[in-house]
């Protein structure tokens, strides 16, 4: 089924925004869902360049989660868990938003996102009317049946947040792994939320992936002296706030740690922080952290009435860990990443052909960026084409993503690279036959310098590994 947005839900999104939607679709990062048959709301498809940047992003959060970690190691849980599970963890009861019907253009809304008139009361956001329905309870989860029979004991729901699979294999893992608190359960995949307002082209959409990891510490009374739950919370946003800045490049003056006041906190909590990205409509959430205390293994113990608590050697003790949970958004971290990333240079004064045009480019961290290197012939003879697919072999073969084009102007395949954020172009030209040696041209301040063939591979494999936002520096 297609449906098309609400009027009220069509943003009018600033200007860069609206720039990088295009971009992303004409280049093949991200198309709206179903497009021929009018698009579905709040559905996104990555296209070939979108799918390599995700990956990346996913990638990095893994090898910094869980590869480069002793005490953090990963699941992939079904999506599709028991419905009890919900239960227990408060989604079938709470997990709702606000939502009203405006009698006068039908549009639906949530309350908490309207604005409000002079006497206090809410107006529609599509047309401004009054008169509106009661505020109800809407539940975000996505109902469906398991098995053939659509009758209520075979409700079951599509997981609105990969987390609980984490609580429920606590002691899975914690057994099979020979695992003591503090360690840490990580897992990325899909999430879907019935989200009423859908907004910011991906940034909040129904179907969405999630990167989350439950660390478990032992509750304050068995910590060692200064290592308790605060200590870890302390040391989780910290990390987690400087990942976006270290791993992925993004300005770190566009990120901040805003914590969350104690009406915020749900009644469990012991803290809550966002890490939050400057996007052109303002500040918002990429990723939060949360003291959990031990609320999530207490409620599952209770609802599956199995124990489901650690014996701790060497305190000689029973106890329920308490938990620290970082929990990311895979889609919204893409979307800051090529905001952040977006960038136009006017053309030089003197500027000719197809210099004339602003130089589009995204100054993506060379570890995020989805295509590595470019290898180009200048022309397509003299045996330059064939010399370029014998360098980009080698890129191949050792796993690094490059892309061979020989179409047009070697200006206009430059650019080309520079607005998908290739931060490496190697060109193939007519000294090439006689020295071995191809230019090297940098996407950032497009410099370019000669290296050996020989040596190409190792240096692009250098340089995007030590990453970072000048791509000439490194390596
Ligand atoms: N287990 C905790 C949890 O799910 P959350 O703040 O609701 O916490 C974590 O979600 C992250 O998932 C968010 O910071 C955001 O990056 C991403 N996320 C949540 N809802 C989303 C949506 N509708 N669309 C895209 N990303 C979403």
């Amino acid at each position: 089924m297609s449906e098309k947005p609400k009027k009220s839900e069509a943003v009018e999104e600033p200007v860069v925004m609206q720039k990088l939607v295009s971009l992303a679709k004409r280049r093949g990062l991200i198309f709206q869902s179903s497009e021929i048959y009018g698009g579905l709301r709040s559905a996104y498809d990555y296209g070939p360049l979108g799918v390599e940047l995700k990956r990346n992003i996913k990638n990095l959060w893994w090898r910094t989660m869980v590869h480069e970690r002793e005490d953090v190691v990963g699941i992939d849980a079904s999506i599709i868990m028991h419905p009890r599970v919900w239960e227990a963890s408060g989604h079938v009861a709470g997990f709702t938003d606000p939502l009203v019907d405006c009698r006068a253009c039908q549009n639906r809304f949530r309350a908490d996102k309207a604005p409000t008139a002079e006497d206090g009361k809410i107006r529609c956001p599509n047309c401004g009317s009054g008169n509106l329905s009661d505020v109800r309870k809407f539940n975000l989860m996505f109902k469906t049946h398991l098995g053939p029979v659509e009758d209520d004991s075979a409700v079951v729901f599509l997981r609105p947040e990969t987390a609980q699979a984490m609580f429920v294999n606590f002691l899975n893992v914690q057994q099979s792994y020979r695992l003591k608190p503090p360690f840490g359960i990580a897992q990325q995949g899909k999430s879907f939320r019935n989200e009423i307002t859908v907004e910011h082209f991906t940034f909040r959409s129904c179907e969405f992936e999630q990167m989350e990891m439950e660390y478990f510490v032992p509750p304050p009374q068995y910590s060692d002296e200064g290592k308790g739950p605060d200590y870890w919370y302390d040391y989780w946003r910290k990390l987690r706030l400087n990942w976006y800045t270290e791993t992925l490049g993004i300005r770190a003056e566009k990120l901040r740690l805003r914590e969350h006041d104690a009406a915020e906190l749900a009644h469990y909590a012991k803290g809550c922080a966002d890490v939050e990205y400057d996007y052109p409509w303002g500040w918002g959430e990429l990723e939060g952290i949360a003291s959990r205390s031990d609320f999530d293994l207490t409620q599952h113990q209770k609802f599956s009435g199995k124990k489901l608590t650690y014996f701790d050697p060497d305190k000689k003790a029973h106890y329920l860990p308490w938990v620290i949970e970082p929990a990311a958004g895979a889609d919204r971290t893409a979307l800051a990443v090529l905001i952040d990333a977006y960038d136009e240079e006017p053309p030089p004064p003197d500027a000719k052909g197809d210099n004339v045009e602003p130089r589009v480019v995204l100054r993506l961290d060379p570890r995020v960026a989805p295509i590595k290197v470019a290898v180009l012939p200048l022309v397509k003879k003299e045996g330059m084409p064939e010399r370029a697919r014998e360098i980009i072999r080698a890129f191949f073969k050792n796993g690094v993503n490059a892309f061979y084009d020989e179409k047009d102007a070697v200006g206009r395949r430059y650019r080309r690279q520079d607005e998908v954020g290739t931060p490496f172009c190697i060109t193939v030209d007519g000294q090439t036959a006689q020295d071995q040696t191809v230019t090297l041209r940098y996407r950032d301040d497009m410099q370019q310098d000669r290296i050996k063939i020989a040596d190409a591979l190792e240096t692009v494999t250098k340089k995007v590994m030590a990453g970072g936002r000048d791509v000439r520096k490194p390596g």
